[in-house]
């Protein structure tokens, strides 16, 4: 009752950008300690890397990260995580009311990145510091030596420089609770200087200006249009952030489930907004350059629990009763994944994949306890959560070109978006290696739906001959609540989707009601 059909005359949407599949590291909860780092694991190398985390990060197939923050970034001193560890200070958090040891900082998130093979997209603290920071940093992890800050990154063993191309220039500088906020016009002058700067410094930087925190701040859009306008020529990307949950998890009420299937609506709503905005400060600066979207954090967060803990310490503090001493790397925010979830989470990816045009670069927050696709037991082992299979399936086999099928489809009704249609789906092609993948999701909470698929129009396709099937999965829970936990770490995960391709490329696939599917050929 619905079908995908890529047309002879379908234009690819761009070529997919590898770092599409990046992922965010913040000095947060038990993300960095604990996660990625435990010296006392038994899997641990000599520099307290755990390597079962690092398998997994590279199962997952990630390309580029995030770090250090996040909230975290905005009250942070980059120079307290270099050097002998035994000489580094210990300093309270503000956005998270923890204790940071910095036991781990640049240098060393940089010889765990080496290990993991995935680039860095570093980002500076806007809150409490500003532009002689930023350019310090810049000049310690990528001068050559000879200068002072390069020469001391050597001294700290470091000869080569790093090379870290993209920047983050302040995290969600919008939002009330960060650590030095700003208003629209405020960070527009700061972003500008720090950027200018930054590429007076080096040439072939990537530089990132903080956008909204989300679709629901009062300033959406306009803080977007008011920043790029101002330091349009300074600036490559604009960050997008965008979470959702199922609101109504606690009763598991069948509406909210509904809306939460159809998330993507929103995502795709945010990318128009924000896309918008950039042409509009490229248009009033007579420019000829489009300032890209790096997604760079998006997924699953049940934020309502983080805001109740959140409540419980403010009421503590109102009794004088504070949350002291502040912690060191407590559990927060250890969302553990539905079925559901991980649905919502492919569908997410196809959005990011249909517009990759202009959503140059994503992470998906975070990789490690904190809202993550993977879990570190302290001492004890890692392990996947659902939502670990649509990223990985996307991050391993999307190549080439991405291409927006045309898709007829059944409508389900949701209270946020409306009547939308219940299938989503995407392709990839790369026509040199002749591989490719198909993306597809039934967002309907209770109807299956059958799925004729028509791939013969794939560029070259006639004198390929044929399209074999390659490896077909569905991740579809009759219980659309079922997580994978500790114990049952493989409860949910796909299994193989009974499907045949003919040799034009056509097939059909039934979807059950919450369910991903993904589909490789050749
Ligand atoms: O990822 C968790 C938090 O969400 C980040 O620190 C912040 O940037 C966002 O609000």
């Amino acid at each position: 009752d619905a079908s995908i059909a890529l047309n002879a005359d379908a234009t690819p949407v761009a070529d997919v950008p590898p770092r599409l599949f990046g992922s965010f590291v913040e000095h947060l909860g038990r993300c960095v300690y604990g996660g990625i780092y435990e010296p006392s694991h038994p899997t641990a190398d000599e520099n307290g890397f755990r390597q079962d985390v690092l398998d997994l990060v590279k199962e997952l197939g990630v390309t580029c990260v995030r770090y250090p923050g996040g909230n975290f970034v905005s009250n942070y001193n980059w120079e307290d995580g270099i050097g002998p560890r035994e000489n580094r200070p210990m300093r309270r958090d503000l956005a998270w009311h923890c204790t940071e040891t910095n036991e781990m900082g640049i240098d060393d998130f940089y010889r765990w990145s080496q290990k993991a093979g995935t680039e860095i997209m570093l980002a500076v603290n806007m809150g409490t510091r500003g532009l002689k920071a930023a350019l310090d940093e810049l000049e310690y992890v990528n001068g050559a030596p000879g200068t002072a800050w390069a020469d001391q990154r050597v001294a700290n063993g470091i000869e080569e420089p790093m090379d870290i191309k993209m920047w983050c220039i302040g995290n969600e500088m919008d939002g009330p609770w960060q650590v030095g906020h700003m208003s629209p016009e405020e960070y527009a002058g700061a972003v500008d200087k720090v950027a200018h700067a930054m590429k007076l410094a080096e040439s072939g930087l990537e530089l990132v200006a903080c956008g909204s925190s989300g679709a629901y701040m009062p300033t959406f859009g306009t803080w977007e249009k008011t920043v790029l306008t101002k330091a349009y020529e300074n600036l490559d990307f604009v960050s997008c952030h965008a979470y959702y949950f199922d609101r109504g998890h606690k009763t598991r009420a069948a509406a909210s489930m509904q809306d939460f299937l159809a998330s993507s609506e929103d995502m795709t709503k945010f990318i128009a907004t924000v896309s918008d905005a950039a042409d509009q400060a490229r248009e009033a600066n007579n420019g000829t350059k489009d300032i890209a979207l790096s997604f760079d954090e998006w997924g699953v967060w049940y934020s309502d629990k983080w805001n109740e803990q959140e409540d419980q310490w403010k009421a503590e503090a109102a009794q004088g009763l504070h949350h002291e001493p502040w912690p060191k790397s407590p559990h927060l925010l250890e969302d553990i994944y539905t079925a559901a979830d991980a649905v919502v989470e492919g569908s997410l990816m196809i959005t990011l994949l249909k517009h990759c045009d202009r959503v140059r670069s994503a992470s998906r927050a975070q990789l490690v306890n904190v809202i993550a696709p993977i879990m570190a037991e302290e001492h004890g082992p890692a392990w996947r959560q659902t939502t670990f299979y649509p990223f990985a399936e996307a991050a391993l086999h999307a190549r080439g070109q991405a291409y927006a099928p045309a898709i007829s489809s059944p409508t389900i009704h949701t209270e946020a978006y409306g009547d939308v249609p219940a299938i989503d789906a995407v392709v990839t092609w790369d026509e040199q290696a002749r591989t490719g993948l198909l993306l597809a999701v039934n967002r309907d909470a209770n109807t299956p739906h059958t799925l004729t698929i028509d791939l013969s129009g794939l560029p070259g396709l006639p004198g390929l001959g044929t399209l074999a099937l390659g490896k077909a999965q569905l991740l579809h829970e009759d219980d659309p609540y079922r997580t994978n936990t500790a114990e049952a770490p493989e409860a949910v995960t796909p299994q193989p989707l009974d499907i045949a391709m003919n040799a034009t490329g056509t097939c059909t696939a039934t979807l059950p009601a919450i369910s991903w599917i993904s589909v490789e050929f050749h």
